[in-house]
């Protein structure tokens, strides 16, 4: 039995789902230049904002005519302000198979009062893609953050719809390939894959979305931090970096940074690449070992951030204390932080695998995951 602790520790034990590592290379000293004190409407801070945006385009590949804004209340503000301002004009379909995806389902079925056709799996699965009639407009999460379930393509929505497409992607944007032309609202937060801070939303709008925004009126009143019309026509400022309302400067240049050094390990390319080398770092440890699996049960859908791991070993005697007990000895030694599965998801364990964590770290925890699972089995006499 391996009680010995391994030779090598992670020299970053942060594998948070959220907010997550920042890049290897951050400095808060780094931060210096940020308009602090500053109005963000006087031309230093608007300039950062357009900065913010036009990176984002870059970075992501996002087309010339998509908008693209920094909103209110992280990527929460950016999906709500979507559900609240686009939906109501026709039939919609909730798909969830996750704690968030589901929050959505709640959000439009109980508060907005919607008759959605709602499509759920349990973790570990993921919904019939296929039976998705795009006509409707869609609500679902690109990577299901809790379960570690990601969409495997998107080639189940037509290219030819009448519906929106309305993606959270908040724990894929920036490590997965995003198919802009499929996607009429795509949101996500700085503080995911990019190891950026929370607070701020990003809403990406394809022109059909605009459309939509400028050719219908929900039945309800809209809060002035949702609202993107004014007088029927979108408002443009917000996609320039005329924001909403206040937002954070020492944030903003945060973004600048992680964007800059998005760039330096290759872009989008070099981030997914990254995650990859990552997940599969995990996915191997988890064929080489038969007590723990990945909760994914399609190798199709398995998550390249936010990598969900259930223990399978029959000797466990409760499960849920199991996992919590795993993780809790592996953040004492400050091994691996905030690794414990999500509240709502099944008893586990959830490793992010963005790209700000380096390999080299995720292969220096498992080895102690090996040795936190035998101390724990031990411990249970
Ligand atoms: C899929 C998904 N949606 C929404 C959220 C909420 O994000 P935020 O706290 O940035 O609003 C999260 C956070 O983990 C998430 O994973």
């Amino acid at each position: 039995m391996a009680t010995q602790h391994p030779a090598t520790r992670p020299a970053n034990p942060r594998f948070s789902s959220g907010p997550c590592a920042k890049p290897p290379t951050f400095d808060v000293a780094k931060l210096a230049g940020a308009a602090l004190g500053r109005s963000h409407r006087a031309a230093v801070g608007k300039d950062k904002l357009k900065a913010a945006i036009e990176g984002t385009r870059e970075v992501l590949g996002i087309p010339a005519d998509y908008r693209i804004g920094i909103v209110p209340a992280s990527d929460t503000g950016a999906v709500e302000m979507a559900l609240w301002s686009l939906l109501g004009q026709r039939k919609v379909e909730m798909l969830a198979w996750e704690s968030f995806g589901s929050g959505w389902v709640t959000d439009v079925v109980k508060q907005l009062k919607i008759d959605a056709e709602v499509k759920t799996a349990d973790y570990g699965q993921i919904v019939d893609l296929a039976s998705v009639d795009c006509n409707n407009d869609v609500v679902f999460t690109w990577n299901g953050t809790t379960a570690g379930v990601r969409v495997p393509n998107a080639d189940w929505i037509a290219d030819a719809r009448d519906g929106l497409t309305i993606c959270d992607a908040t724990s894929a944007a920036f490590a997965m390939d995003l198919p802009w032309d499929k996607l009429d609202v795509t949101t996500f937060s700085w503080q995911k894959v990019l190891g950026g801070e929370a607070a701020h939303g990003v809403i990406v709008l394809s022109p059909r979305a605009v459309e939509r925004l400028e050719s219908y009126t929900p039945a309800w009143p809209l809060p002035k931090i949702f609202r993107m019309t004014k007088g029927g026509k979108l408002i443009e400022g917000i996609f320039t970096g005329a924001t909403i309302n206040t937002p954070s400067m020492l944030a903003v240049e945060d973004y600048l940074f992680a964007l800059n050094w998005a760039r330096s390990v290759g872009g989008l390319e070099g981030l997914i690449a990254r995650a990859d080398a990552n997940a599969k770092a995990v996915f191997d440890f988890c064929a080489a070992n038969d007590w723990i699996a990945n909760l994914a049960e399609d190798d199709a859908t398995r998550s390249n951030t936010s990598v969900c791991l259930k223990f399978t070993d029959d000797r466990i005697q409760d499960g849920a204390a199991f996992a919590k007990a795993v993780a809790k000895r592996l953040e004492a030694e400050n091994i691996a932080l905030d690794i414990g599965a999500y509240r709502d998801a099944p008893a586990g364990l959830r490793i992010w695998c963005g790209g700000t964590v380096e390999t080299a770290d995720i292969e220096a925890m498992l080895p102690w995951l090996t040795w936190a699972f035998e101390a724990e089995i031990a411990a249970q006499g």
